[in-house]
């Protein structure tokens, strides 16, 4: 059999990062593709010189050059512009949309067969213009997010209660940004839902509401004191949604896809448990939502909304 081949279109803090996971894992041959001339030719060389070291064989290239991605097998798409201190992630929608046009049509003509993940912010708008431009099937192309935001809300859960990150699972969902979702009640550890840990005297109303609103504004504590957006949790959350998808592995992970006619939505990317196995999303799981969970995933659908709607007031063609 072939080796599977990753194509990582934006070569910058995420995509280096992502590279290097996907050569330590030996996913596949790996093309790092940017228009900076240089960077991703590079990077994919320091990469390479990775290997004797950390022990891994697999190819590692950069490209300007659309054609160096045919037949991927998965693309991760970080290209744009990332946040700086004070900016929302809706600030960068005018030069990340023009982005996904060309990056869309670049996918469309090479790689049309590929699992395509969105991490570029504002991420549910940018994955549904990336849909739209590319022209693939919405259970093969699907954003970043909710991986990422349910780590965040895990490691703030696991310091909490002073138990391993292992034993913690936790619930987002909704759009990537202020208005998401983290869900309490489907959060555990080991099993044991937090409302009954509060209830059991291990923590505090008030002390879950600000880890929720820490989880929530989880990616700007880090713009803050970085300068720019975080890159080694986003790319091993997309790394591991790559893995479900290349293992057939049926993973239950919340990302944001194309939900139609679920949780009272008809069209819209947006922040959901999904299945994710060879065929891309093969899933959307729709799980009861208390009144509570259920407005705030009204108010995140809104965002989305307002967003995908200036997306069509800038670019006529996705109208
Ligand atoms: N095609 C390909 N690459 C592009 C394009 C384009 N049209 N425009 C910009 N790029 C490249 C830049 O040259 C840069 O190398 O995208 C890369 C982005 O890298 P960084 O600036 O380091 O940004 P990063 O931290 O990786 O974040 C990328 O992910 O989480 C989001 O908000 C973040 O939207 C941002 C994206």
């Amino acid at each position: 059999m072939a080796r599977k081949k990753i194509a990582l279109i934006g070569a910058g803090n995420i995509g280096g990062t992502l590279a290097h996971l996907a050569a330590q894992k030996e996913l596949g041959d790996v093309v790092l593709f940017d228009i900076a001339e240089g960077v991703p030719q590079g990077k994919a060389l320091d990469l390479l010189q990775c290997g004797p070291v950390e022990g891994f064989d697999v190819n590692v290239t950069g490209s300007n050059d659309y054609k160096d991605i045919a037949g991927a097998d998965v693309i991760i798409v970080t290209a744009g512009v990332p946040r700086k201190p004070g900016m929302s992630r809706d600030d960068l929608l005018g030069i990340n949309l023009k982005v996904m046009k060309a990056v869309g049509e670049g996918i469309k003509a090479n790689a049309p067969d590929a699992f395509v993940i969105c991490i570029t912010n504002p991420l549910d708008a940018m994955v549904w213009a990336l849909r739209e431009f590319s022209g693939l099937p919405h259970n093969k192309v699907v954003g970043m997010a909710g991986v990422l935001d349910s780590a965040r809300f895990s490691t703030f859960l696991a310091q909490e209660f002073g138990v391993s990150v292992r034993d913690v699972t936790s619930f987002v969902l909704g759009g990537h940004g202020d208005t998401m979702v983290p869900v309490a009640s489907y959060s555990t550890v080991k099993g044991i839902p937090v409302p009954d840990l509060i209830k059991m005297g291990r923590s505090t109303q008030e002390r879950i509401d600000a880890i929720i609103k820490r989880t929530a504004g989880g990616g700007g504590e880090i713009v803050g004191m970085l300068g720019t957006s975080a890159f080694y949790a986003p790319a091993a959350s997309a790394i591991s949604m790559a893995e479900a998808y290349l293992g057939d592995q049926k993973r239950i992970l919340p990302c944001a896809a194309f939900v139609e006619g679920k949780y009272g939505i008809d069209g819209l990317y947006v922040g959901v448990p999904v299945v994710i196995g060879s065929d891309g999303v093969e899933e959307v799981i729709e799980i009861a939502l208390d009144d509570a969970a259920k407005a705030g995933l009204k108010v995140s659908i809104d965002a989305v909304e307002e967003l995908v709607a200036a997306c069509k007031g800038i670019d006529g063609s996705l109208a």
